[in-house]
């Protein structure tokens, strides 16, 4: 099976896309950081749908990784990647090197607030958005896509992402996309591969509890209740909980008067491995 076309380079990204534009074609683009699975594939489909050409974005982006963080263990399976792409039909794959989106010399950082300071993510990873806002921005601003996919597995990066077009004008719409789960309901993952044999039994727990604490709460048990029974059963099976909290699911912030709906959001850690997951609150009793 052939691959797709791939560039590196971002010139020959612009001249593709200049060609497509002056045939009229609309243009999606999927940014991700490889080691592809069905959530990725997910996104392309998405992508394919909405827009007559689909672009794949393949980048471990350094700026979004703490030092002491996973950026050079983080899995490289280009190959495997394009050989996916290749297999649900992408019309281009950008797999640039670090100096082409980092020349030497780069000094631009773009800050977001709102969302990305709602004290999830931000508390234990307090570079992660300035660096996803900017590769982000670098990207949207090469591609000017008509659509732009991202996964709900990431929810407050997506509220970011949301939040940053809005407020730099950036005219692509961003379509998030449901979460794609293994059968067990673990949360498909790119660091799902460095759980070991007995952390992947233990690792749909996680998704498991938010469920049991969501159904507790449609029967009628207090909030508050729920969320601290589920966080007690999840660290009683091994994890270490960073965080387990409902949340507006617009500003990420605390619900109040105007919040509509409902996100439960979680990390948790596993041995080496940090597990992140959030489902829809089905019932919204903010007040109880
Ligand atoms: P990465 O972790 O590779 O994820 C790329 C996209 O796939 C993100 O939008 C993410 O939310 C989505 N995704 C991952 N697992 C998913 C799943 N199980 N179901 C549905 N979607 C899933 O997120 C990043 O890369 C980076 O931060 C990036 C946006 C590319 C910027 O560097």
């Amino acid at each position: 099976m052939n691959g797709p076309r791939s560039v590196t380079r971002a010139s020959d990204l612009r001249e593709e896309l200049a060609f497509w534009r002056r045939a009229g074609e609309t243009v999606a683009l999927v940014p991700t950081m490889g080691a592809l699975h069905e959530g990725h594939l997910s996104l392309v489909a998405h992508g394919r749908r909405s827009a007559a050409r689909t672009i794949v974005s393949i980048f471990v982006n350094p700026t979004q990784f703490a030092p002491e963080e996973d950026f050079g263990a983080y899995p490289r399976t280009l190959e495997a990647d394009l050989e996916k792409l290749g297999r649900v039909g992408v019309d281009l794959v950008f797999a640039p090197n670090q100096d082409e989106l980092y020349p030497p010399g780069f000094a631009t950082t773009v800050l977001v607030g709102g969302p990305a300071a709602a004290g999830l993510e931000d508390r234990f990873r307090p570079s992660h958005f300035a660096g996803v806002a900017t590769i982000v921005a670098k990207l949207l601003i090469l591609t000017h896509p008509d659509q732009a996919v991202f996964g709900e597995k990431d929810f407050q990066q997506l509220a970011v992402i949301r939040r940053l077009v809005r407020d730099l004008d950036m005219p692509a719409q961003i379509l998030g996309v449901p979460i794609v789960r293994e059968s067990d309901g673990l949360a498909m993952s790119s660091r799902n591969a460095y759980l070991s044999a007995g952390e992947r039994e233990t690792a749909p727990i996680l998704h498991r509890e938010m469920e049991r604490a969501s159904a507790l709460a449609s029967d009628g048990v207090a909030l508050a209740q729920a969320v601290s029974q589920a966080r007690e059963r999840i660290e009683q099976a091994g994890f270490a909980v960073d965080y387990l909290e409902l949340r507006d699911c617009e500003t990420l912030g605390a619900p109040n008067e105007s919040t509509s709906a409902l996100r439960l959001l979680a990390a948790a850690r596993l041995g080496r491995t940090r597990l992140i997951d959030n489902i829809a609150w089905p019932c919204f009793k903010a007040r109880q």
